[in-house]
């Protein structure tokens, strides 16, 4: 059989924040982690476990100690071959339309031609289920329309690794559900590899290839395939055991 290729490895990474009497306080303490190339990986945990630390490690934004791997490259900076997407709906520049939002960090990695710019917008505008919205600025979208611009605006860069904290927490259930399934459709036909943090346990085993518990001090406590058959719903073959075994890990 073949190996899998290992899209993304954390090698012992320590990372510590000062607490307000400067003393060093760990978040993360010899953390080890592999991803396969195209593995949707979600991640739950606790609030203040280290999920977004861990997330911002990986996107270059925090100083850390230890090795942080993409395709085998260690990588200490920020870098377009991975993007962060966020909760919050102000992702995007409120004075620019959709489409010069999109367009921007394109043109920063030099991608000048009118044609392939309007190209790649309306094509990943499509893949979130917006087309023809390149004039409309922010503040004329709804919060759901905004977390798709702001994905369609992560894709757009071809990135290896798409880092997603949370991209939906702060989403009505429906629109949430929604963009959940096209989500997995996206996942399906990008060469990306995805790391997912969520606090909702369905949204981890409908999205993740791979499901993680992390608990404080960056401690992983539960780290298994999703072996459950495509696409996933409550309904699904073995859903409700991995969701008991899931509630019960975060519960510990
Ligand atoms: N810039 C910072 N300076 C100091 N402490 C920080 C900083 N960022 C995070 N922390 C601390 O690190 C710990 C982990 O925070 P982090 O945001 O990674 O948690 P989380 O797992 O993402 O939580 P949540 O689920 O609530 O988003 C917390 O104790 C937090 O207070
Ligand atoms: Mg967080």
């Amino acid at each position: 059989m073949m190996n899998k290729e290992i899209a993304l490895e954390i090698k012992k990474l320590n990372k510590s924040f000062l607490d307000e009497n400067n003393e060093a306080e760990d978040i993360l303490t010899n953390f080890n982690l592999q991803v396969e190339k195209n593995e949707f990986l979600c991640i739950l945990g606790p609030s203040g476990c280290g999920k977004t630390t861990l997330l911002r490690c990986i996107a270059g934004f925090e100083k850390c100690q230890g090795e942080i791997l993409v395709n085998g490259q260690q990588k200490t900076e920020p870098g377009i071959d991975r993007i962060m997407v966020f909760q919050d709906f102000n992702q995007l520049f409120p004075w620019k339309t959709v489409e010069k939002n999109i367009q921007y960090p394109l043109k920063q990695q030099g991608i000048k031609d009118k044609a392939v710019l309007d190209q790649l917008t309306s094509e990943y505008l499509e893949k979130v289920n917006l087309p023809g919205i390149q004039k409309k600025y922010p503040h004329q979208l709804s919060g759901g329309m905004k977390q798709r611009v702001a994905i369609a605006k992560a894709l757009a860069l071809k990135p290896q690794i798409i880092l997603m904290d949370e991209p939906f927490a702060a989403l009505d259930a429906m629109t949430r559900n929604k963009l959940l399934a096209e989500v997995q459709n996206i996942s399906k036909t990008e060469d990306c590899t995805f790391m997912f943090i969520t606090h909702n346990i369905q949204e981890a085993i409908v999205l993740g290839t791979r499901v993680m518990v992390m608990a404080s001090g960056g401690k992983v406590k539960f780290d298994e395939k999703n072996t459950i058959e495509h696409p996933v719903t409550p309904a699904s073959e073995g859903y409700g055991k991995l969701w008991k075994r899931l509630h019960d890990a975060l519960e510990e």
